[in-house]
């Protein structure tokens, strides 16, 4: 019944905005130098960013109503074009990738949305969204001024707005989207190409422009973006930004970090509520109209769609609505309050221009005032650590260090960014019954690596060359005769090899001599081990294991993966011999992937081994399987993984990621946020796994038999794993 009265009033709405956009022409949105400007109103607005990929559809609706709840306006997301076409011409938009009905879910809810369409996303998502294929087109230059890399672009822009266009999504057609965006960050990238980046950047426009959403677009960070495309701001403050052609451009902001991404091997980022709001409400009391918080549910990188490389499988952000779909506290009410104070403000601010008022060395009023539109007063203390009162039209204010206080008549301090009413909550993870499951295994054979590799070829490739990322995982096989002259008695040869990243494990004779990981600070990784060789024929397998692609940076398809060399022999014989220029036979992806073990249709394709948990502890390079009944209740749920290593883990065929739980390296016991440019001094989880815990969607479980798939590289406890209820207390 609920759900029929809902959708009636939701028809009930659309009807009246497509009579109102038929009759009257008034469904467009325009902009002036005050804001965006809906079906003749100016508005102040507050947006969040929900990627659509990074939870299920199930969870949408949820999501979508507490950020209407929390003050939103508008909700934001970008277009994964690599999760949307993941081969060339093959289209995927179902499931997690639904972009329509994301959008109309954010319809039905009465928000308006920014569609970022890029494609170029950025967005700590695998290669910056743009698919691997791409990168293999002839002639092919990512982000400039070459044809190749244009047609693909246009192609999947048109197609993204077309499909917005059938479905009458544009707010010009009385859809949501009020906004959309091309190309992400730009600016800084263009002048390392030069004019072929000022021809690119040129081109991108006219081509988005020409699409005729009825719309705006915006680019960001794009200080030159062409007329009348609006160049918008990024970071942790915008206060001090105003758009190019500032007397006919809103001041807009489309990323208000409101914390940050981690990644294995780092501490969590954290950013104070206090801090935030304070950032808000300096960009707003000096004019700014447009805040869109990135991100206001970050949610979880699932598969393999992390970027990076080493972003964490869980994209937090330490955002208001926390990954599971909690509402993260004191963060969300704080806004909500903060939002509620600017929309009793909203005409004052909409109607005047700010005027600056200083009320002492760190106090500064800044005041909107007009006939139309009353009055309406923002107080703040720029001081780092002390309090202060101020007198502002003969009434005092007392504003703790750091803060603005707003004033919707200019006499009533309704809210101070400083001062937390909300209580902090604190996560909870609480044990259900899934725990000691009964695992079985199967192995990995190393031995048998080069006799299934498909290529040999001289000399040593990258990886993403030879994979096109269609796994994380790439062999490279040689072998090497030795003479028994060459091993000296008492010589003991070792081998070197080193790779451009991300991780390595290094087999002779398919026994391990030594792995190594890169993280966070360096990609590169190197292994120096003892060889173990014999007289006659020796085999060196090489396992390259990639961790997210790069996702940003000139020229990012170019930067490479794997191991380029130099791999060498030390000891033997004469001295060192360099092994990086001989035949090498290559095999992506591992046995138990190509095999398809992780999908419900591939487990009866290998015979499973039921063992003792004691062997079945530290065993590099394992598939384990079990079956499990789902925990009763509500509640989000994580999937434990504090006793393992590194790997992937799967259930009932859908990939919860890569887990890691190596530890956050870092400083945690610092908090000085206030005035720093980047405010993730405050962090947690250092010196313990950066990652330990991992979303199982509740939609993705049936009631009995659900089946999980780990696949572990470096070896782990499985007899730990358990599936844990997230709560907040
Ligand atoms: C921005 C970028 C976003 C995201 C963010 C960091 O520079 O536009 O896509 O990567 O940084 O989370």
């Amino acid at each position: 019944m609920a759900a029929s009265s809902a959708t009636k009033n939701w028809l009930y709405l659309f009807c009246i905005t497509l009579i109102l956009c038929i009759e009257l022409t008034q469904c467009i949105v325009t902009y002036d130098k005050k804001s965006l400007i809906i079906n003749g109103h100016r508005r102040i607005l507050f947006s969040g960013s929900i990627h659509y990929p990074r939870s299920t559809p199930e969870m949408w609706q949820d999501l979508i109503q507490k950020a209407k709840d929390g003050g939103l306006d508008v909700i934001d997301t970008y277009v994964f074009w690599n999760g949307h076409e993941p081969s060339p011409g093959n289209y995927n938009f179902e499931g997690r990738y639904d972009l329509v009905r994301f959008v109309k879910t954010v319809q039905k809810a009465g928000l308006y949305m920014h569609l970022r369409i890029g494609p170029f996303v950025c967005a700590e998502w695998n290669f910056g969204g743009l698919p691997v294929w791409l990168k293999y087109v002839p002639g092919i230059s990512f982000r400039t001024d070459n044809e190749p890399f244009k047609n693909a672009m246009q192609k999947f822009t048109t197609k993204i707005v077309q499909m917005m266009k059938d479905e009458k999504l544009f707010e010009s057609q009385g859809g949501p989207i009020i906004l959309s965006q091309i190309e992400n960050e730009y600016g800084a990238e263009s002048h390392a190409f030069g004019a072929a980046g000022h021809a690119y950047l040129t081109w991108a426009a006219k081509m988005a422009v020409g699409l005729n959403t009825g719309v705006p677009w915006v680019m960001c960070k794009q200080d030159d973006a062409p007329d009348p495309i609006i160049n918008t701001c990024n970071g942790f403050y915008c206060d001090y930004f105003s758009p190019n052609n500032k007397e006919t451009k809103p001041t807009m902001w489309t990323e208000a970090w409101s914390g940050w991404f981690s990644d294995f091997g780092g501490p969590i980022p954290h950013r104070p509520v206090q801090d935030l709001a304070f950032a808000v409400a300096r960009f707003v009391q000096k004019g700014g109209s447009f805040t869109n918080y990135y991100m206001y549910h970050g949610g979880t990188n699932f598969g393999r769609t992390a970027g990076g490389p080493f972003i964490t499988t869980s994209y937090d952000y330490d955002a208001p609505i926390d990954e599971y779909g909690l509402l993260r506290q004191p963060k969300y009410d704080h806004l909500k309050e903060l939002h509620k104070a600017i929309k009793s403000s909203e005409r004052a601010i909409l109607s005047a221009d700010p005027a600056f008022v200083s009320l002492g060395t760190y106090e500064q009023a800044h005041v909107f005032s007009s006939k139309a539109g009353g009055c309406a007063a923002f107080i703040a203390n720029y001081h780092l650590n002390s309090s202060t009162t101020v007198t502002f039209r003969k009434k005092h204010y007392t504003l703790p260090p750091w803060s603005i206080s707003i004033l919707p008549d200019c006499k009533h301090a309704v809210y101070n960014t400083a001062q937390v009413g909300t209580k902090t909550s604190l996560i909870n993870m609480l044990p259900t019954n899934v725990n000691r499951l009964a695992w079985q295994t199967f192995s990995e054979d190393v031995s048998t690596v080069d006799s299934d590799s498909k290529m040999t070829v001289s000399g040593l490739l990258d990886q993403v060359s030879v994979t096109r990322d269609a796994s994380d995982y790439l062999w490279y096989t040689t072998s090497v005769v030795i003479n028994p002259s060459e091993l000296h008695r008492g010589s003991s040869p070792s081998l070197s090899v080193e790779s451009e990243g991300h991780a390595l494990h290094v087999y002779v004779n398919n026994q391990l001599i030594g792995s190594a990981f890169g993280g966070p600070e360096s990609r590169k990784v190197k292994v120096t081990g003892n060889a173990n060789l014999r007289a006659g024929t020796n085999k060196i397998s090489l396992l390259s294991v990639a961790v997210g692609l790069q996702n940003n940076g000139p020229h990012f398809e170019l930067w490479k993966t794997g191991v380029l060399g130099p791999v060498v022999l030390h000891g033997v014989g004469k001295g060192s011999w360099d092994l990086s220029r001989q035949k090498w036979s290559y095999q992506v992806g591992l046995k138990g992937e190509s095999m398809n073990l992780a999908a419900p249709t591939g487990i009866s394709s290998v015979d499973w081994t039921e063992s003792s948990l004691v062997a079945q502890m530290n065993r590099p390079l394992t598939w384990y399987k079990a079956y499990f009944n789902a925990p009763q209740g509500g509640e989000p749920l994580a999937i434990d993984m504090k006793g393992m290593g590194k790997g992937q883990v799967w259930i009932n065929g859908q990939s919860i990621g890569r887990y890691w739980t190596i530890h956050g390296k870092g400083s945690c016991n610092v908090c000085n946020y206030a005035g720093t440019y980047r405010p993730v001094k405050c962090q947690t989880r250092c010196g313990v796994p950066t990652q330990r815990w991992y979303h199982v969607p509740r939609s993705w479980l049936k009631p009995t038999q659900n089946m999980i798939i780990m696949f572990e590289e470096i070896g782990g406890d499985p007899s730990t794993v358990s599936i844990m209820k997230r709560t907040f207390k």
